[in-house]
């Protein structure tokens, strides 16, 4: 497993995440499993947030580190708030409340990394840094980052707070790449040239910003794995296959492959609940696709080259 180091900080970390959203559908037997097979793969980052099934996945994640204490201390604890039903909060209380909250669920004293989960544009960047200040200071979160931001969101942000933004987690695979879209097509016509983003993965690779690839499976939003749609991803399921030959690795691997071969710090966040294709997907950690691999499924994913 390749590690990166997340600048900024003293986190050494795996590059690819457990994402923690969907545990809650496991028994305790599967959580085990798979929590043991992400710790063996190498994975020692595990990504939660308060919403991810009203805060059960957290607590749910937490009971099963007290049932093997001795893990505790091969894991960061990432987790994040601000959504709230209906609206999203980064009012100096509500941060503060959350991550009582979140503390308590996954029984910990401290969260290595908190990111503020979704753009509120009702924010006033000083309740943010005041609340970051105070979380620092009384040690429950060490480090501090955004997902869902764009540049203009993070420089507004880190204009009132000292404590440098680590991480943004972004929507991000081969079927999801406005990340990268418009900087492949500047100035065209074309609606990849559209810039979504506000040149994100520009911006993130000059403030030595960590990106944190989430649903890197998912078409659309969660509307299912595009390895399993053969009807509208066909020819990129038949150049996946053939570079998973190659490799000797499955599909998964592949799709995690094309991530991680990014030059920028990306960590690739795998939602899966399944112990083995963790495993199929820790094989592409260190991955290295040619360049003309990574363009071929760049391309055959729907995208033009201008
Ligand atoms: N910041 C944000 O706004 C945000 C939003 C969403 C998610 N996240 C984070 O990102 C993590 C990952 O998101 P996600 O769960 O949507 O990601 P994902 O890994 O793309 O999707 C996981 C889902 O796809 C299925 N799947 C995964 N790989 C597959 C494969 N090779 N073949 C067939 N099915 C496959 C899994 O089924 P099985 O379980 O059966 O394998 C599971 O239902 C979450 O856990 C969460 O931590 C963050």
């Amino acid at each position: 497993m390749k590690t990166i180091h997340i600048e900024g900080t003293d986190l050494h970390v795996s590059n690819l995440i457990m994402g923690c959203m969907r545990i809650d559908s496991l028994s305790e037997k599967e959580l085990d499993a798979l929590m043991h097979t992400a710790l063996e793969q190498g994975i020692n980052l595990f990504d939660h947030a308060d919403i991810y099934s009203g805060g059960r996945c957290e607590e749910l994640f937490a009971k099963a580190v007290d049932r093997n204490p001795a893990i505790r201390q091969k894991l960061y604890l990432q987790s994040k708030c601000s959504i709230c039903g209906g609206y999203y909060d980064f009012s100096k209380e509500h941060i503060l409340e959350a991550t009582d909250g979140i503390l308590k669920r996954l029984h910990t004293d401290y969260l290595d990394i908190l990111l503020l989960h979704r753009p509120d544009p009702l924010m006033e960047p000083e309740e943010v840094a005041s609340a970051f200040e105070r979380l620092h200071a009384d040690g429950k979160v060490r480090y501090f980052g955004v997902s869902n931001q764009n540049p203009m969101q993070i420089e507004l942000l880190q204009k009132y707070t000292r404590h440098k933004l680590i991480v943004n987690q972004l929507q991000m695979s081969v079927v999801h790449t406005p990340v990268l879209d418009s900087g492949i097509a500047v100035n065209m016509t074309l609606d990849q040239s559209i810039d979504r983003t506000g040149s994100i993965y520009e911006y993130s690779r000059l403030k030595g910003m960590t990106l944190q690839a989430w649903s890197p499976f998912q078409k659309g939003f969660f509307e299912g794995p595009f390895l399993l749609d053969r009807d509208k991803y066909g020819k990129l399921n038949e150049v996946i296959d053939r570079l998973a030959q190659k490799y000797a690795v499955t599909s998964t691997a592949i799709a995690v492959a094309w991530l991680t071969r990014l030059p920028a710090n990306v960590q690739v966040i795998l939602g899966t609940t399944k112990p083995q294709r963790l495993i199929d997907g820790c094989a592409g950690s260190d991955i290295s696709l040619t360049r003309q691999e990574w363009y071929e499924m760049y391309t055959a994913a729907g995208n033009t080259l201008p």
